[in-house]
């Protein structure tokens, strides 16, 4: 089911925290929005104390006021449960309550997210206060939505509490049955892990290095997930009967969660957010390490957040300088970078942004992670620039409930990703493939979509898409093969990578030749591999190209009737096959390589699969610039975005028009630096 944002106009919202300012403020500080063009605030997510200063004494006076106020001042009000944030006395009075480290040392108050999601005496606290919030708040006229709790899993998304391992063996308990299908499902002949007792089996603990089962870790992963999931659904559970047609919805996308399922289960859509400055951090979540796209990058997380919610929502989008007090620096965006970012978003598919947040908080841990407003409140040139947005957004209309057109489709699933986190054979060559096919797709201009394979998929899902890649499903079941298989056969073009298919669904390499069931999907058999050093060096000669062999080497036995494509050349496999293609009814192919991804061969491939640059002969844009193209109907907006210091020129072939002046453009166009182009057809 499209679980989408519903807006009939592109709309600006912002994070707002009435219980850091003096209520004399508000109305100023609302009015001051609407002039902005901002007709939405969030609040409360962090407000638990505010409405219950000791247990069970509840005051409203604050809220009550806030947001009758709101209401009176035209503001409507998305509603979050505090859930990310349990007051002092409730942890201090139930420890339990609270998140563990692998030896069960307790979190301490102080931080956020300290709780764990399987403590009962938690489960009972969450259920009163989402209870009482929604009986007093749920008919509100001021509020539309609720958000639950605050990024779910981010921070910290392991839990080593009592009530975890519990809640642990109670899910190995459903899943298994028997001890004796555990210990086999996890392979505990080896090394002497084999349990005999229930209360054996534990959640990791330190030991020499950490989980000595890498099957139990990936059973592990599937646990956090689920306990989130159950958590988020305990909420909406009680929300919805209490709060009428509001919105459900919660914000980011975080590990050792399946996305899909909660939002499917528990939300009406979801909502991202996007911190694209993270890109100019001064300690390592430099994007420039992945593909050299720096803030760009974040289009791929933004087309995450569109597999969820084809359209969807920002919550929180940057609007200023990073900084917790101790980590997590950047600088000032740059002007124009806040409205270039956010046209990143409506670009990629989200309807309503919201900025993070409207005044810069006067104290606490995040004193530099700046809002719209500076400590002082008086005008900037950040607050000049949201008023731009808005007059562009009056004129992008239209655009809401638009959709992001892509052809080719980059695959992923849970199972690969959490046993990749640990497994040094595929989980490192899968990183660097995906950030490869994400810069080729971008540097080439050819939209692309980000899918997690869904129980409920079929072939014909899939064949929405007329290229998939899925660059290296170790984990792969039969059925998943099969499903493959019928999407080659619908006429779709799949690529696989080096490491598809020699395990099981638990992560063991069961006696099989590689690539297990994808063999006869490709029409081939591995017949060496090895994981290269880094000073070995072979190429892939692909006619006539050189191209990088990535991260490991599989040499390959094609089937009869299956092509080879390329050849390793050098090192001491010169001349054995690295790439083939077998054929499929309706033009489908199932192409394998044996070895990762470099940027190069994912272009290359993209181009053989007829699906390379399909604008180019409309508009013709350098590498540097973004291409997004949102359809509705007849209308088309191509978005053309300049993320460089420097002005790029781009090649209207014929006359289009420019959505945000009116202007008719043809011929050469410059894009000035962090700025962008918004081109209508209809
Ligand atoms: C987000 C979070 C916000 C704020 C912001 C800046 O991850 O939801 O509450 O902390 O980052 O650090």
């Amino acid at each position: 089911m499209e679980k989408s944002i519903h807006l009939d106009h592109l709309m600006l919202g912002v994070c707002y925290y009435p219980e850091h300012w003096p209520e004399t403020l508000w109305q100023e500080d609302l009015r001051r929005m609407k002039a902005l063009g901002i007709e939405r605030v969030r609040v409360f997510e962090f407000a638990w104390n505010i409405v219950e200063p000791t247990e069970g004494v509840f005051d409203f006076d604050l809220f009550d006021k806030f947001l009758d106020l709101a209401y009176a001042e035209g503001m409507t009000v998305i509603m979050c449960t505090p859930t990310a944030t349990p007051p002092a006395w409730l942890t201090t009075r139930y420890p339990e309550t609270l998140n563990a480290d692998k030896d069960g040392n307790l979190m301490h108050h102080g931080h956020r997210r300290h709780y764990n999601y399987n403590s009962p005496v938690y489960l009972r606290y969450v259920k009163k206060i989402v209870s009482v919030l929604a009986e007093r708040y749920g008919q509100h006229p001021a509020i539309v939505g609720w958000q639950i709790d605050n990024e779910i899993n981010c921070e910290m998304n392991e839990f080593y509490s009592e009530a975890d391992r519990a809640a642990f063996r109670v899910f190995l308990e459903e899943k298994f049955v028997t001890l004796d299908a555990l210990n086999d499902a996890i392979g505990a002949r080896f090394w002497n892990q084999t349990y005999s007792e229930w209360n054996q089996v534990d959640l990791e603990r330190h030991s020499l290095h950490g989980h000595c089962n890498p099957h139990m870790a990936l059973l592990e992963k599937e646990f956090f997930s689920l306990s989130a999931i159950r958590f988020v659904k305990l909420q909406s559970d009680l929300l919805r009967p209490l709060v009428g047609q509001r919105f459900i919805t919660t914000n980011g996308i975080f590990g050792h969660l399946d996305n899909e399922r909660y939002t499917q289960e528990c939300l009406d859509f979801m909502t991202y957010d996007s911190y694209p400055n993270f890109a100019y951090g001064q300690e390592g979540i430099n994007g420039k390490r992945d593909g050299e796209l720096g803030d760009r990058m974040w289009s791929m997380n933004l087309s995450r957040a569109r597999a969820l919610s084809p359209n969807f929502g920002v919550m929180e989008q940057q609007s200023g300088a990073n900084g917790w007090d101790f980590s997590m620096l950047a600088p000032m965006p740059l002007p124009g970078q806040m409205r270039l970012w956010t046209m990143q978003a409506v670009a990629n598919g989200a309807d309503y942004i919201s900025y993070f947040r409207w005044r810069t908080a006067p104290y606490g841990t995040e004193i530099y992670w700046h809002g719209l407003n500076d400590y002082a409140n008086t005008p900037n040139r950040r607050l000049d620039e949201v008023a731009h947005i808005h007059r562009d957004f009056k004129k992008l209309t239209s655009v809401a409930g638009s959709k992001y057109v892509a052809k080719v489709a980059l695959l992923n699933d849970y199972p690969n990703e959490w046993d990749g986190e640990r497994d040094l054979w595929h989980g490192p060559l899968d990183h660097a493939s995906r950030n490869a096919i994400f810069a080729a797709s971008q540097h080439t201009h050819t939209p692309m979509d980000l899918l997690y394979l869904q129980p409920h998929m079929t072939a014909k899902d899939l064949r929405a898409y007329d290229m998939i890649f899925y660059p290296h499903p170790s984990i792969l079941s039969d059925e998943t093969a099969t499903l493959l298989k019928e999407y080659c056969e619908l006429g779709g073009k799949l690529v696989l990578g080096a490491r598809t298919g020699y395990k099981d669904e638990y992560g063991r390499c069961p006696m099989r030749p590689m690539p297990g069931p994808a063999a006869s999907l490709c029409g081939i058999t591995v017949r060496e591999y090895t994981l290269p050093h880094p000073a070995q060096q072979t190429e892939i000669r692909w006619n006539d190209d050189r191209l990088q062999a990535l991260g490991f080497w599989e040499t390959l036995i094609p089937n009869d009737g299956t092509e080879t494509l390329a050849f390793f050349a050098g090192s001491y496999l010169d001349g054995e096959c690295a790439m083939t293609r077998r054929a499929y009814a309706n033009g489908g192919a199932a192409y394998y390589l044996g070895s990762g991804f470099a940027e190069a061969t994912a272009v290359k491939l993209l181009a053989i699969c007829g699906v390379l640059s399909p604008y180019d002969a409309l508009v013709s844009c350098p590498a540097d610039i973004e291409l997004a193209l949102r359809v509705s109907g007849e209308h088309q907006w191509f978005f053309l975005l300049n993320y460089t210091g420097e002005p790029q020129t781009v090649e209207i072939a014929a006359q289009m028009q420019d959505a945000l002046t009116g202007a008719l453009h043809q011929g050469e166009q410059t894009i000035l630096p962090y700025d962008l182009l918004i081109l209508q057809r209809s």
